[in-house]
């Protein structure tokens, strides 16, 4: 799978450039369209990658097809990209909650499909990206899929009917976390220290954990212990999130989040 054509370069397909750019894939062998003039001439001459103008074009020229449209776009998309698909071409659909089914039939043809479910952070190279392969998609081309796409982020295979949970837990969740960020440096403005070194600690707080998390291999409840010391500290504050349903809550979110990527899902 050595060219690669992008339908929308928008947030994400811009990433998916990038990581692609980034895995050493040569400009010459990719390719895009996009709907905005702006925004096309802003990709060509940042990234130096051909603007094919039509998503047929792009479709002949691609061995891998990337649709980073909108989900309400798909239906004026998927028909062009479906025109010059065959057995050796893969198309991989990152547009949330638009179900392997629905791309078929929009598409109008059998084509094989991977579904990608990326979070924000693929910007920065340090998303998780859901994949769920057709059952006609070969191992071999999962893993050069996944491989093309590693400079985004880590991967993760999963059936299609989690999709709306990994859309919850992978791309929904960096806002819960946030928000739990947020929360941490006002509480270290309430408690008196000013507001720039509340968020450094704060950020720190959480880089450091996660590092350590990693480097030592221990389970995050295994880390909390060791800084639970009897009658001290940090079971205070534990006790008082415990009393506000802390997990529950968390649990809750994630799970709410998840039924609404079901409803809303195409
Ligand atoms: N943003 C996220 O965090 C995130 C996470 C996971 C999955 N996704 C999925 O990724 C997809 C893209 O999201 P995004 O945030 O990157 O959206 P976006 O910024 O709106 O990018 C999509 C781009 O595609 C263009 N486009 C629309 N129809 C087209 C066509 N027929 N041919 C060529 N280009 C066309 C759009 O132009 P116009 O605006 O002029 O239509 C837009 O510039 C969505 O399906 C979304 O569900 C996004």
């Amino acid at each position: 799978m050595n060219k690669v054509g992008i339908v929308g370069v928008g947030n994400m397909g811009e990433s998916v450039l990038r990581a692609l750019l980034q895995k050493g894939v040569r400009k010459n062998d990719l390719c895009f369209v996009e709907a905005k003039k702006d925004r096309a001439l802003h990709i060509g001459k940042t990234y130096g990658v051909k603007d094919v103008k039509k998503v047929s074009e792009l479709a002949k020229r691609s061995d891998l097809v990337v649709v980073a449209v909108k989900p309400q776009d798909a239906r004026k998309v998927l028909p062009d990209v479906a025109s010059s698909m065959d057995g050796s071409k893969v198309l991989v659909s990152i547009m949330a909650g638009v179900t392997m089914a629905n791309i078929i039939a929009l598409a109008g043809r059998s084509v094989k499909v991977i579904r990608m479910m990326p979070n924000i952070a693929v910007k920065v190279g340090q998303g998780v990206i859901g994949v769920a392969a057709g059952a006609d998609v070969s191992q071999n081309e999962v893993s050069e899929v996944k491989e093309l796409f590693s400079s985004a982020g880590l991967t993760v295979d999963v059936g299609e009917e989690l999709m709306d949970a990994v859309t919850s837990l992978g791309a929904s969740s960096p806002a819960f976390f946030l928000l739990f960020l947020e929360a941490m440096i006002d509480a270290g403005v309430k408690i008196g220290i000013p507001r720039d070194k509340a968020k450094a600690i704060s950020l720190q707080v959480i880089k450091g954990t996660i590092a350590m998390l990693e480097e030592e291999n221990v389970h995050p409840a295994l880390m909390r212990e060791m800084i639970t010391s009897p009658g001290g500290t940090t079971i205070s504050g534990l006790a008082a999130l415990e009393d506000k349903a802390f997990r529950g809550s968390v649990i809750e979110a994630i799970e709410k989040a998840a039924l609404r990527a079901k409803e809303l899902s195409l």
